[in-house]
């Protein structure tokens, strides 16, 4: 194999989520979620920034997919606003929001561009959330309804489900730290929201088997690099954790059918979830792909302080490499060590990377281009390292770039910038960047020029 080349049909995309990009928050139909709530709540939103309007991606829809045909994207991977199907999130679906997204798939696939659909990228009605959210065991079968009624609707077009974004940053940013939506502070409830979460997904998995669809069902996970900080035994069992935390708790219920025992003992039984019987059993049920957003490594390390896991982090780059806009360090081949780490542990699964980019100091021109080689040498470095992955025997079938828009960056507001196209949030003209013609060169040749 020619070094450089991807394999024949590696998938290429980009992604979006809804409450990001769409805007129209409450449009024609669409129900309040807790992201429409939570940037209400005073200093939550850096600069007060809300998405009530983002890209306004609702209303520019034909101009985004023509965008993606002249990018000579694959696959488009974005999220349905569960609110726009189901204003409450249970019973009345709303026929406008459902024909919004069957009028994009059909788009979509008219100018040969494949559909990778998130049911849930964070975005819960808050009807829902009224009721207990992600923590109450009613929330997982209202799930269930929602990815029912989206199957059937689209279930004949579309090649990749997902179930959830992120199952992490839901349970601990929203419930354990309560700096993400819904904003609750309460490790117990964190943790039974994962096990809810992960039981949402076994039964639309299973609702998804049970209507024999042709496409594939899986579910995206952040996984994070760590490093110790240091090879002194607290330090070693410090960082275990965290990595346990992020990956273990999902991958090992969703591969073994089981929690990791080290991890439930440490929280100890008054956070351990509850779970009953016949649960775990459809948690484990098997799924098609597993998707992985990456974007950094980090160094852990032991600390008193440092909340129920007793640890803190630190952001690490590999030399050479700065910080992004996020502050996030920058480390490439922590990419290759997460891909080749699933493999070693749960096997020889399907693998997407499903998100991966960075939000840098963009400076635009007179005529609003961004020569972002900064951004690409970001890509193409971490292309390369999904490279080695797959020399090494990971089956890593396509990426996805985070993000094809400039958007609503959550509680950042819009200041950081993630985007291979730039939108001027004044008039909403978008305007590829250096990254973007990169990209789909990259795209055309099915492989990098190192
Ligand atoms: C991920 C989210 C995505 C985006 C990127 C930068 O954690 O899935 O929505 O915000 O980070």
């Amino acid at each position: 194999m020619d070094d450089r080349k991807f394999p024949d049909g590696f998938l290429w995309g980009a992604a979006t989520s809804a409450y990001q990009i769409e805007g129209a928050w409450n449009d024609e139909g669409k129900g309040e979620s807790i992201w429409d709530r939570f940037v209400r709540c005073p200093d939550r939103i850096a600069n007060g920034d809300t998405g009530d309007i983002a890209c306004n991606g609702y209303r520019c829809i034909w101009e985004d997919i023509a965008l993606m045909q002249a990018l000579g994207l694959q696959s488009y991977r974005f999220s349905i606003a569960w609110t726009r199907v189901q204003p409450r999130g249970w019973g009345a679906v709303n026929q406008q929001g459902l024909d919004f997204y069957d009028r994009l798939v059909d788009r979509l696939l008219a100018v040969g561009i494949q559909a990778n659909v998130t049911l849930n990228h964070w975005d819960l009605p808050q009807a829902i959330q009224d009721r207990g959210g992600w923590s109450a065991l009613e929330t997982a079968d209202w799930f269930a309804e929602y990815a029912g009624i989206m199957f059937r609707r689209l279930g004949d077009r579309v090649a990749l489900w997902t179930t959830h974004n992120e199952p992490w940053m839901i349970a601990f940013p929203g419930y354990a730290l309560g700096t993400f939506a819904p904003g609750i502070a309460d490790y117990s409830r964190a943790y039974q929201t994962v096990h809810h979460l992960l039981l949402a997904h076994g039964k639309a998995v299973q609702v998804f088997r049970q209507g024999a669809y042709s496409g594939e069902i899986g579910i995206v996970l952040n996984l994070t690099h760590h490093l110790p900080k240091s090879e002194m035994a607290r330090d070693l069992a410090a960082c275990q954790r965290a990595a346990e935390e992020n990956g273990a708790l999902f991958m090992d219920p969703l591969f073994k059918g089981q929690y990791p025992e080290r991890l439930l003992e440490w929280i100890g039984t008054d956070h351990a979830p509850k779970i009953r019987l016949g649960e775990m059993g459809l948690i484990g049920q098997p799924i098609d792909f597993l998707g992985v957003n990456y974007y950094f490594t980090e160094r852990v390390g032991f600390s008193e302080h440092g909340g129920l896991l007793k640890l803190f982090r630190e952001p690490i780059s590999a030399p050479g490499w700065g910080r992004t806009e996020m502050g996030w360090g920058i480390n490439p081949s922590g990419l290759t060590a997460v891909l080749r780490d699933i493999r070693a542990r749960y096997g020889d699964l399907k693998l997407y990377v499903t998100e991966n980019g960075c939000a840098l100091e963009d400076v635009p021109d007179a005529r609003g281009f961004v020569a972002d080689w900064g951004r690409v040498d970001f890509l193409r470095s971490h292309l390369h390292a999904i490279q080695e992955a797959i020399q090494a025997g990971v089956n890593v079938c396509g990426y996805y770039a985070w993000s094809l828009l400039d958007n609503f960056e959550w509680t950042s507001g819009y200041r950081p910038r993630f985007g291979l196209v730039r939108v001027d949030y004044d008039t909403m003209e978008r305007i590829p960047k250096q990254s973007a013609l990169w990209y789909r060169d990259t795209i055309d040749r099915n492989g990098l020029m190192l």
